[in-house]
C-alpha cells in the first residue's frame, strides 16, 4: 500500500480483524507493532502518543470506531449498540485535543453511520470498517499529492530544516513536510534535511532522523537552539514543517517550538513552507488564538522515561503546541494547490 514505513496496519481476522500501530514512543531503539481491538486502547494510543502526527491520529481514530463496532457486534439491543458505540466515539474524541483530523475522521465515521444506521450491527460494523481502510488509504494519496506539489518549491541542493516529525511515521504513508522533501529526492533533486531534535517528546531527534536514514536521505541533527545559529550562517536555504491545525485565515498549530523556527527564517528570509492535508484545514475557527493548545504532563520536561534531570519542586509548563501567524507562512501546500501568503480568501478558495 506504502513504500514507506506504515505506522499503521490493518489485520484481517475471522473475528473482524485488529489494528496495528508502531509503538513511536520507543523508536529508533525498538521496532515494535502493538496490537488494538477497541476505541478505547485505540484512544489510549493516541494519548500516550504510540501513534502521533494529525493525519496518523485520524486514521488510527477512524479504525478505533471500527473496532468498536466490531466489538459490539452481538449486543441484541439496537438501542445498546448504539450507546455503547457513542461512547466509543467520546472517548476518541476526548483522546487529544489539538490535531483536527481526530475530529474529522470521527465526523467521517460518524457519517457512515448515519448512512448505514438501518443496518443490522454486523452489517453496519463491515461498512464502518470499509470507511476507515478508505480513510487510510486516501491519507497516502492524498501525501502523494502534497510531495509532488511542494517538491516544486525546494531548489536542487537545498539544505531543508524540518521541526517535529511530519513524515510516514505521522501519516498514514510517505508523510506531508517529509513527503515533499521524499518527493523532491524522487524528482532527482539533492536535497539534505536538517532536523533540530524537537524537545520535549524528541520528535526530530527519534523520528524524523530515524525516517531519514532508513531511507539514505542525507540528515543532519541538532538540537533546537541551534536553529537561528546555522540560519545566521547561511546553512539554511527552506523550512518545511506539517501542521495539526490551520485557522481559516491560515494560522498554523503545529509542535511547540515551530513558531520561534518561523521568527528565526523570517528574520533571515528564508522560506517557510507549511505541508498539510485539507483535512488539517479547519475553517470553523477564524484565526489561530481559538485553536485548543494540548498541556501535556511535566514529567515530560523535567526528564526523560525514568531520569529527571530538574530540580524537584519546581513549577512546569508544557504547552504541546504553538501557532505561528499566517504572516509568516511563505506557502501553504495542499493536494489541491499550493498558495503562498494565505489568507482567509485563499484558504476558502481551497475548497470551492
Ligand atoms: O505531538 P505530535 O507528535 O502528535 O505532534 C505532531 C506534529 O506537530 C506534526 O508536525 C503534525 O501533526 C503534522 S504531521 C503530518
Amino acid at each position: 500500500m506504502s513504500d514507506t514505513v506504515q505506522a499503521l496496519l490493518w489485520r484481517d481476522a475471522p473475528q473482524g480483524g485488529f489494528l496495528q500501530m508502531i509503538d513511536q514512543t520507543r523508536l529508533p531503539a525498538v521496532f515494535e507493532y502493538l496490537n488494538y481491538d477497541s476505541a478505547e486502547s485505540v484512544a489510549e494510543g493516541i494519548r500516550g502518543m504510540v501513534v502521533r502526527g494529525a493525519p496518523a491520529i485520524g486514521v488510527a481514530a477512524a479504525y478505533g470506531v471500527a473496532l468498536e463496532a466490531l466489538r459490539l457486534c452481538n449486543t441484541d439491543s439496537a438501542h445498546d449498540f448504539a450507546a455503547a458505540l457513542e461512547k466509543g466515539f467520546s472517548k476518541l474524541a476526548a483522546s487529544r485535543p489539538t490535531a483536527v483530523n481526530l475530529f474529522w475522521a470521527l465526523k467521517r465515521m460518524r457519517v457512515c453511520w448515519q448512512r448505514h444506521a438501518t443496518l443490522t450491527p454486523s452489517a453496519l460494523a463491515a461498512a464502518l470498517l470499509a470507511e476507515a481502510k478508505f480513510i487510510h488509504e486516501e491519507d497516502i494519496r492524498i501525501n502523494r499529492a502534497i510531495g509532488a506539489h511542494g517538491a516544486a518549491l525546494l531548489p536542487d541542493g537545498a539544505r531543508v530544516l524540518t521541526h517535529c516529525n511530519a513524515g510516514a511515521l505521522a501519516t498514514a504513508g510517505h508523510g506531508t513536510a517529509l513527503g515533499v522533501i521524499r518527493s523532491a529526492v524522487s524528482a532527482g533533486k539533492n536535497i539534505s534535511v536538517i532536523a533540530d531534535e524537537t524537545r520535549p517528546f524528541l520528535q526530530g531527534a527519534r523520528l524524523t532522523a530515524w525516517e531519514m536514514v532508513q531511507e539514505n536521505i542525507p540528515v543532519t541533527l541538532i538540537t533546537d537552539n541551534m536553529a537561528g545559529h546555522l540560519m545566521a550562517r547561511g546553512e539554511i536555504d527552506a523550512v518545511i514543517v506539517g501542521t495539526d491545525r490551520v485557522a481559516a485565515n491560515g494560522d498554523v498549530a503545529n509542535k511547540i517550538g515551530t513558531y520561534m523556527v518561523a521568527v528565526l527564517a523570517h528574520r533571515h528570509q528564508i522560506p517557510f513552507y507549511v505541508a498539510c492535508p485539507l483535512s488539517t484545514i479547519d475553517l470553523a475557527l477564524a484565526s489561530g488564538d481559538l485553536i485548543p493548545i494540548e498541556e501535556r504532563a511535566r514529567e515530560e520536561v523535567t526528564g526523560y522515561r525514568d531520569y529527571q534531570w530538574a530540580a524537584q519542586g519546581v513549577s512546569v509548563r508544557n504547552p504541546s503546541f504553538d501557532v505561528t501567524p499566517a504572516e509568516l507562512v511563505s506557502a501553504l501546500v495542499t493536494e489541491k494547490a499550493v498558495i503562498h501568503r494565505p489568507d482567509t480568501k485563499q484558504v476558502a478558495a481551497l475548497f470551492d
